[in-house]
C-alpha cells in the first residue's frame, strides 16, 4: 500500500467541518474589514523567497521543497504567502489604482521543518496583507481583527505578544550592540547560532536552544535603541491597542523567522499546544515592496496557522459532521426512477437529501437513515405511487404527514423550510 510522505497528513471529512466553518468565518470577518481576496500561486521563483524572507533564515536555509523549473531557475513551493502577495501587488500594478489594498488569503504553504506536534509539512495559513498606510493605527486595526477572529470562534487562552524591530535607522546600532555582546559568548552558543552571528545577529536572540537562550539573557534589546520615530510609532499602536481594551504583552525578545519584518512584530500564542504555541503572527514590513522592485510603499500584515487553531478549537472533542435533513427511501425496484428525480430536485432545491437506490426493505433504510442522522425520511413504494401520496415522516417525533406527489418536490422543500423556521 502506498502511504502518506512523512510530514504531510490529510484532512478527512469528519475534521472538515471545524475547518469550514473557521475558512467561512474568517472571509467574513475579513470582508467586514474591508479586505479583498487574492490567490497566488503556490510554486513561485526561489529567489522570491530569499530576497523577502532573507538568505539565512531556516526557512530559506533549509525548510524550502525546491527543484529546477525549465530555465533551469530553482523553483519552490511557497513557505508562505507574503512575499508572493507582494510580488502580486507589484506585477499587477495593484498600487497603481490605488495604493492602499488590503488583501486576503486562504492556503496551503509548505515548509521542510521536523514534524511533530502542531508542526507540519504542508499547513495551511489565513493571512491579511494591508499595502499603503504607515500609520500605527494600521497595525493596530489588524490585530483588532485578528483578536477579534479568535474571540468569533471562542478561542480562550490566548496571549499578544508585542516588539518593536526598529527600522533602518535605528537596527544598525541595535545589531552592532548585539553583535559585539554576542561574540563574547559565542562558545556558548549552538552551531547554528555560531554561524548566524555574522550575517544575521537578530536571528540568535530567536533561538530556542536552552545554551543560547542563556547566553543571550544579558543580551541588548531593540526597545533601548528605537529611534524617535520608531517609538512614536510603537506607542501610537499600543494607545490603539488600550483603546480597544486588546491586553499584550511587550516581548523584547520576540523577532520572529522572517527578515522582511520593520518596526511592529506580533505573535497570537495560546496556551492550549506544547512547543509549537503561535496561532498567528505577523507586522510591519516597510521596505519589502520597494525591494522586490516595486515603489516604496508600507505594508503589514499576519497569517493565522490553520491547523494550529483547529488543534486548539478541537482539542480531543469531536465536531459532530453535518446531517442530512432528509432521506429518501424507495421501496421496490419499480419506484426507484422517480425516486431518484425527486432525490436529485430536492438536492437542488436546497435541501440536504440523501438516498438509498437499492431497493431494499424500508427497515434497512429507516436504519440507514438513522445511522446517518437524517431529520425527515420521505417514503414511497407502489402504494404510495398508486394513491399518489408519498410519507414524509419525522425521525425524532415519529409523526407522518403525506405528501402529494405531483408537486413533491416543492411540497416537501415548503414543509421543511417550515419547519426550519419553526412553525411545525
Ligand atoms: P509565520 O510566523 O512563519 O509567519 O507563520 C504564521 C503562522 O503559521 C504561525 O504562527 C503558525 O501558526 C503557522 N505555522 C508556521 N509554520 C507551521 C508549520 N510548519 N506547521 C503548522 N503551522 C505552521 C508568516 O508566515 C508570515 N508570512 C506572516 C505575515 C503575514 N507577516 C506579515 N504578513
Amino acid at each position: 500500500m502506498i502511504r502518506l510522505v512523512r510530514g504531510f497528513r490529510d484532512i478527512l471529512p469528519k475534521d472538515m467541518t471545524i475547518w469550514r466553518e473557521i475558512e467561512r468565518t474568517a472571509k467574513k470577518h475579513f470582508e467586514t474589514f474591508g479586505f479583498f481576496e487574492i490567490r497566488p500561486p503556490v510554486v513561485e521563483q526561489s529567489e522570491l523567497f530569499s530576497r523577502s524572507i532573507g538568505d539565512m533564515t531556516d526557512i530559506v536555509e533549509k525548510e524550502m521543497f525546491s527543484f529546477p523549473g525549465s530555465k533551469g531557475k530553482m523553483l519552490s513551493l511557497r513557505p508562505e504567502a507574503t512575499a508572493s502577495v507582494v510580488r502580486a501587488y507589484i506585477q499587477h500594478h495593484l498600487y497603481a489604482q490605488d495604493p492602499v489594498q488590503k488583501l486576503y488569503t486562504i492556503g496551503p504553504m509548505f515548509r521542510r521543518e521536523r514534524p511533530q506536534q502542531g508542526r507540519f509539512r504542508q499547513f495551511y495559513q489565513i493571512n491579511a496583507e494591508w499595502f499603503g498606510s504607515a500609520s500605527p493605527f494600521t497595525d493596530a486595526q489588524l490585530i483588532v481583527m485578528a483578536w477579534s477572529f479568535f474571540e468569533k470562534l471562542s478561542v480562550s487562552g490566548l496571549a499578544l505578544h508585542l516588539n518593536s524591530l526598529g527600522c533602518p535607522a535605528c537596527r544598525p546600532a541595535f545589531r552592532d550592540a548585539l553583535f559585539a555582546a554576542i561574540s563574547k559568548k559565542k562558545d556558548e552558543l549552538c552551531e547554528d547560532c555560531k554561524r548566524r552571528l555574522e550575517k544575521n545577529p537578530l536571528r540568535v536572540l530567536d533561538c530556542k536552544v536552552p545554551g543560547c537562550r542563556r547566553a543571550m539573557e544579558t543580551a541588548p534589546l531593540m526597545t533601548d535603541f528605537l529611534c524617535d520615530d520608531c517609538k512614536a510609532h510603537f506607542s501610537g499602536l499600543t494607545a490603539a491597542l488600550d483603546k480597544m481594551s486588546i491586553p499584550y504583552e511587550i516581548d523584547p525578545r520576540l523577532v520572529r523567522g522572517l527578515d522582511y519584518y520593520t518596526r511592529t512584530a506580533f505573535e497570537i500564542q495560546t496556551d492550549a499546544l506544547g512547543a509549537q504555541n503561535a496561532v498567528a503572527g505577523g507586522g510591519r514590513y516597510d521596505g519589502l515592496v520597494k525591494s522586490l522592485g516595486g515603489p516604496e510603499i508600507p505594508a503589514v500584515g499576519f497569517a493565522i496557522g490553520v491547523d494550529r487553531l483547529v488543534e486548539v478549537i478541537t482539542a480531543g472533542r469531536e465536531i459532530p459532521e453535518p446531517e442530512p435533513e432528509l432521506f429518501v427511501a424507495a421501496i421496490g425496484e419499480t419506484v426507484l426512477q422517480q425516486a431518484f428525480a425527486w432525490a436529485c430536485g430536492l438536492s437542488m432545491a436546497g435541501v440536504i437529501t440523501e438516498a438509498d437506490f437499492s431497493g431494499r426493505r424500508l427497515k434497512a433504510q429507516l436504519r440507514r437513515a438513522g445511522k446517518l442522522g437524517a431529520k425527515y425520511v420521505l417514503i414511497v413504494g407502489e402504494d404510495e405511487i398508486a394513491a399518489k401520496q408519498a410519507l414524509l415522516r419525522n425521525m425524532k417525533t415519529k409523526n407522518q404527514v403525506q405528501v402529494p406527489i405531483d408537486t413533491l418536490v416543492e411540497s416537501v422543500a415548503g414543509i421543511l423550510r417550515h419547519e426550519k423556521q419553526g412553525a411545525i
